[in-house]
């Protein structure tokens, strides 16, 4: 198949990887229904067209946290990439830089932050949870700064792990048994170009940024585990700030749903947010984050840098995005689909349809830059409060 939109990429994706890694990158948290509603709620606003208008020159390009990108549009952390392709991070990285987009790391990526500096020329943006141990917080934002990195994307939406069916029938995270390892055998048997891409060729299959902390680990659920016994359910906004003492960059928040949140984050000293309910990972029933986007972009508007992210699989909700009022999208399967599928190239052919819908429909709607885009532009469902 030719992939001709993001979705095929996801097909392209369950035929190359195991199923358990499928299920965990694809999953979301119990019945699904934020992560379904999170793709249901862009399609629910329409687009105005206006026709005559010489749409010959189209400028979508701009800036995020003061610096140029050809989209607005960034890679969001996406934990366990390097198991989707060999040393997926750093071939996601190097995507979005030829792209001229940031390409957003995770705590949990394989390879580390100096893997993928090494790899990389332009800054990329390092996401972090708030870890128990703020020690081993500390040493990690000295890497990042060492690393140049030129943003810091603060996950707040995971005081606790989301429970995923997906991943309790794949036996992530669950002790193996004899049965389940049996069936994880047969499973990476039946994907030889994975087993020999990754699984082989990969190596280390270690959480780069934490090998020295969980030196008993020999695998990624090994990590994963020690990751999720990590999580502090204890945090609060006194931790944010004081984490604003020990990061002099920017700092996005990932994970505001409320306006009274995003009010609270300008209040703490953070320069953006992401609005996002982590892709319908954490709290299931959580609303949508095309939903929750125009009451915070309207509540902080003018003082933060708002993202959205969730659900993001056409050009149409980058424009739907920046009509409600952010500043950009985030993208988080669709990258790590186009990863599995075809790494490097993937992800750069991901990023050259979101970028060739987005100019497509920007023209067909009459206008010529993304600047032009108001609430104005939409034809919106009534606001559900
Ligand atoms: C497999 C997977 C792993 C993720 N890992 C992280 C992570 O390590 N840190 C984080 O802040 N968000 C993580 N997220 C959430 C994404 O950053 C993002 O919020 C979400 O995927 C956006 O929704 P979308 O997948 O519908 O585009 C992960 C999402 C997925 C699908």
């Amino acid at each position: 198949m030719h992939p001709a939109c993001l979705y095929d990429y996801r097909a392209l994706a369950q035929k190359r990887l195991p199923s358990f890694l499928f299920g965990y990158l694809d999953g979301g948290s119990f019945g699904e229904l934020t992560m379904r509603d999170n793709e249901a709620a862009w399609a629910r606003h329409r687009l105005r067209q206006f026709v005559l208008r010489d749409v010959s020159k189209l400028e979508v390009s701009g800036s995020l946290l003061g610096r140029a990108a050809s989209l607005p549009l960034a890679l969001a952390p996406v934990g366990l990439a390097g198991l989707m392709r060999r040393r997926g991070e750093v071939q996601a990285a190097r995507a979005a830089e030829a792209f001229g987009v940031p390409f957003c790391m995770s705590t949990v990526g394989l390879c580390s932050i100096e893997e993928v500096r090494a790899a990389t020329r332009e800054p990329f943006w390092f996401q972090l949870y708030l870890l128990r141990d703020r020690g081993i917080v500390k040493e990690l934002l000295a890497r990042a700064r060492a690393a140049q990195c030129s943003a810091l994307v603060f996950t707040v939406d995971l005081a606790r792990l989301g429970i995923r069916y997906s991943d309790i029938r794949g036996g992530v995270n669950a002790p193996p048994t004899l049965k389940s390892q049996l069936t994880r055998v047969l499973d990476v048997l039946k994907h030889p170009r994975w087993l020999a891409d990754v699984a082989i060729g990969g190596q280390p299959l270690v959480f780069g940024n934490l090998t020295q902390y969980v030196p008993a680990a020999r695998n990624p659920e090994h990590f994963k585990a020690w990751v999720d016994s990590q999580f502090d359910p204890s945090a609060s906004w006194k931790d944010i700030e004081w984490l604003r003492t020990q990061w002099d960059g920017p700092i996005l928040l990932k994970g505001i749903l409320e306006p009274d949140d995003a009010r609270m984050a300008a209040s703490v000293g953070a320069q953006g947010i992401v609005v996002s309910n982590h892709g319908g990972r954490q709290l299931d029933g959580a609303q949508a984050s095309a939903d929750a986007l125009p009451r915070i972009a309207e509540a902080v508007a003018g003082k933060l840098t708002v993202l959205v992210d969730g659900g993001v699989r056409y050009g149409n909700d980058l424009i739907k995005a920046r009509a409600l009022g952010a500043d950009g999208v985030m993208l988080g399967r669709p990258w790590a689909w186009a990863l599995a599928a075809r790494g490097e190239q993937g992800v750069r052919e991901v990023l050259g349809m979101v970028d060739n819908e987005l100019r497509n429909s920007l023209g067909l709607m009459g206008h010529t830059s993304l600047n032009d885009l108001t609430r104005d532009s939409l034809l919106s469902p009534v606001a559900r409060d």
